[in-house]
């Protein structure tokens, strides 16, 4: 079997382990300048300056759904068609996910769906980009503002993915989530972003993210804790530390040459991948560029190709299972049907399209699509 071409691997710079010693050795190992740093990185990024570097996304989804005002027994609309960790904040605040179908086209949330399913407990529309495609944003923003609810974006795999010209995290949604794990395209070990549109509601996600405390002020000029300073709301320990900032901060310099080589390698499925029956490549909006972090498509028999691809050594999954599946969503689950998540989730089929791809893996990758299965 020929060498195998992984469909996820950990991008680390060489210069990671000498800032990472750096970091341990200053004895400054929790939230702090490493962590400020990151986040002016990343607001250069993105060209959003309200940016809080989190512990992960599932804090910083915990977060934004809080901040938006979902509390127990609420409702937050989202697509089954999800990573497992985009919809389990929701029930972690003891709130319901109400389940919306998806355009089969995309794999994502479909807009005109949403005025059918929003209720008087209703508290966000929650919508993630499949696996660094993007969604389409003014309609989803449409159809929320429509009942006066936030748009919360999971971009946790569209790091690099741009809307109209600008990367996702400004364009206006209430909050917009980016992930920094372990095999995304730039890693902070664990970490996430969570870009909010508001001055108002990133100064509470500064504050909710470090246990509801209020920077300035908690602690006296002498160094001690300042018994004046007030916490009105509690909040959570969900922040970037200072390790995991200093890897960041080594990635950032290489993440536009990592983003270029996802989106070679995505434009070349696109033509490549375009006329074999059986596959159905999804469609990419004109308007934005995916951030590729895997190469997505339906497939017909799934199975019988992925088997064909293992056994030639490449790397493939599913990228995600349909969530209502799942027995701790079993009160949620819908009676009516979902046509697009049925069959979305019978066929989507991820393939390797990261920066470690050479042209010869990519090639190789086609002819054992197009050899058949
Ligand atoms: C789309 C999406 N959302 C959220 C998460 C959860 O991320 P974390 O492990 O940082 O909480 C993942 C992790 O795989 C993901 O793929």
């Amino acid at each position: 079997m020929s060498a195998s071409i992984p469909l996820f691997k950990v991008h680390m710079p060489s210069g990671a382990a000498p800032a990472l010693a750096a970091t341990l050795a200053s004895g400054q190992l929790a939230l702090g300048a490493k962590v400020e740093a990151f986040e002016r990185g990343l607001a250069d990024y993105t060209g959003n300056p309200r940016v809080n570097a989190m512990s992960d996304v599932s804090g910083a989804l915990t977060l934004a759904l809080y901040i938006a005002g979902v509390r127990p027994g609420d409702e937050v609309v989202v697509s089954p068609m999800v990573c497992l960790a985009t919809s389990m904040p929701i029930a972690n605040l003891f709130a319901r996910p109400v389940w919306c179908d998806v355009d089969p086209a995309t794999g994502m949330l479909d807009p005109a769906r949403i005025a059918g399913l929003v209720t008087p407990r209703t508290r966000a529309i929650l919508a993630y980009h499949w696996s660094g495609d993007v969604a389409d944003i003014e309609a989803l923003q449409t159809a929320a503002r429509g009942f006066g609810l936030p748009l919360i974006e999971d971009a946790s795999e569209a790091f690099g993915a741009e809307y109209r010209g600008r990367k996702l995290g400004d364009h206006g949604s209430e909050f917009c989530i980016y992930s920094f794990a372990a095999v995304r395209q730039i890693t902070t070990g664990e970490g996430a972003a969570l870009f909010c549109a508001s001055e108002q509601t990133h100064g509470q996600a500064r504050q909710l993210r470090r246990y509801g405390i209020h920077q300035a002020g908690f602690r006296l000029p002498s160094g001690d804790l300042n018994p004046e300073s007030d916490i009105a709301v509690p909040g959570f320990n969900f922040c970037m530390n200072n390790i995991a900032a200093s890897i960041g901060l080594t990635q950032l310099p290489e993440a536009a040459g990592i983003v270029e080589r996802q989106r070679d390698n995505g434009r070349y499925y696109d033509s490549a991948l375009a006329d074999i029956a059986g596959i159905t490549p999804l469609a990419r909006r004109a308007d934005a560029v995916s951030g590729y972090w895997t190469y997505s498509l339906r497939a017909e028999r799934r199975a019988d190709l992925m088997r064909k691809l293992q056994q030639d050594g490449i790397g493939c999954q599913r990228l995600h299972v349909r969530n209502d599946r799942y027995s701790c969503f079993a009160q949620q689950r819908r009676d009516d049907a979902l046509p697009g998540v049925d069959l979305f989730d019978r066929e989507n089929l991820s393939i390797p399209c990261g920066w470690w791809l050479t042209h010869e893996e990519r090639e190789r990758v086609v002819a054992c699509i197009r050899a058949g299965w």
